[in-house]
């Protein structure tokens, strides 16, 4: 069986006050072995959520690594403090980080390095735009991301990595994938991994992001090769996530 994963990324959002309500609404779902709730606030409240969880519940993730270890990179933070802070999972790729700030496949890759020198698992994210989508591009721009961020990995090492699916037209549009679209895309990269890894793509848990919502999840998780999401806007609801993780029971 594959772990099933709800991961809320807050991006930029959030506050004290925030988590003092949403940590004990989530200490509250039911989860099944195995199946895991992770919560990915800013780094300024990394801290204070991972001694809020206290309990093996709930899992902590940061939104971004740097590409380097500790030294003179100012505005930058490491890998190893993530570790340090209580993370267990870190996001890497996301649209926002590549259409934003710059990130490239290339500095993906690398940020999966350093996380898994920790211990960390990589949430490593791919999508297509709508003018790829709509250019019929969609599975092959997905699997060359997928190919320059993770083909570089053993088997071992990648069985240490959790994928999601986002297609960019879909985040905070309120247009979700077709459970089916979905489904399509996500047995591409599975397919992708196994030519890279082997049996061990049938291990690793893809999430699919892009205005899942409780309303939608259920039909989106459903799918056979879509292992939970990655939740953006609806994270910051502590309802509807609650709703949204309770499907991990
Ligand atoms: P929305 O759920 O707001 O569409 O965001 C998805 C996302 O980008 C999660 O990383």
């Amino acid at each position: 069986m594959r772990r099933k994963i709800v991961a809320g990324n807050w991006k930029m959002n959030g506050d004290s006050a925030f988590i003092a309500k949403i940590i004990p609404a989530l200490e509250n779902v039911a989860v099944a072995d195995g199946n895991a709730i992770v919560i990915a606030p800013p780094y300024p409240y990394l801290l204070s959520v991972s001694q809020a969880i206290g309990s093996n519940r709930l899992s902590l993730a940061a939104q971004d690594v740097a590409y380097t270890e500790n030294g003179a990179f100012t505005g930058a933070v490491s890998a190893s403090m993530l570790a340090d802070v209580g993370c267990s999972y870190c996001i890497v790729g996301h649209s926002e980080r590549r259409a934003l700030f710059g990130e490239t496949d290339a500095y993906v890759a690398l940020k999966i390095d350093r996380l898994h020198e920790v211990g960390i698992v990589p949430i490593v994210c791919v999508g297509e735009t709508l003018e790829q989508r709509e250019s019929g591009l969609t599975l092959s721009v997905v699997e060359q991301q997928v190919r320059l961020a993770v083909g570089h990995l053993s088997a071992d090492m990648l069985s240490r990595v959790v994928l999601a699916y986002e297609p960019v037209w879909a985040i905070g549009t309120g247009k979700t994938a077709s459970p089916q679209d979905a489904q399509e895309v996500h047995a591409h990269i599975r397919g992708v991994l196994a030519s890279i890894a082997g049996d061990v793509a049938e291990r690793i848990s893809i999430l699919y992001g892009g205005s899942v919502k409780s309303s939608n999840a259920s039909e989106l998780f459903s799918q056979k090769d879509v292992d939970g999401g990655l939740i953006g806007g609806a994270s910051l609801d502590a309802s509807d996530f609650s709703r949204i993780c309770s499907l991990l029971s």
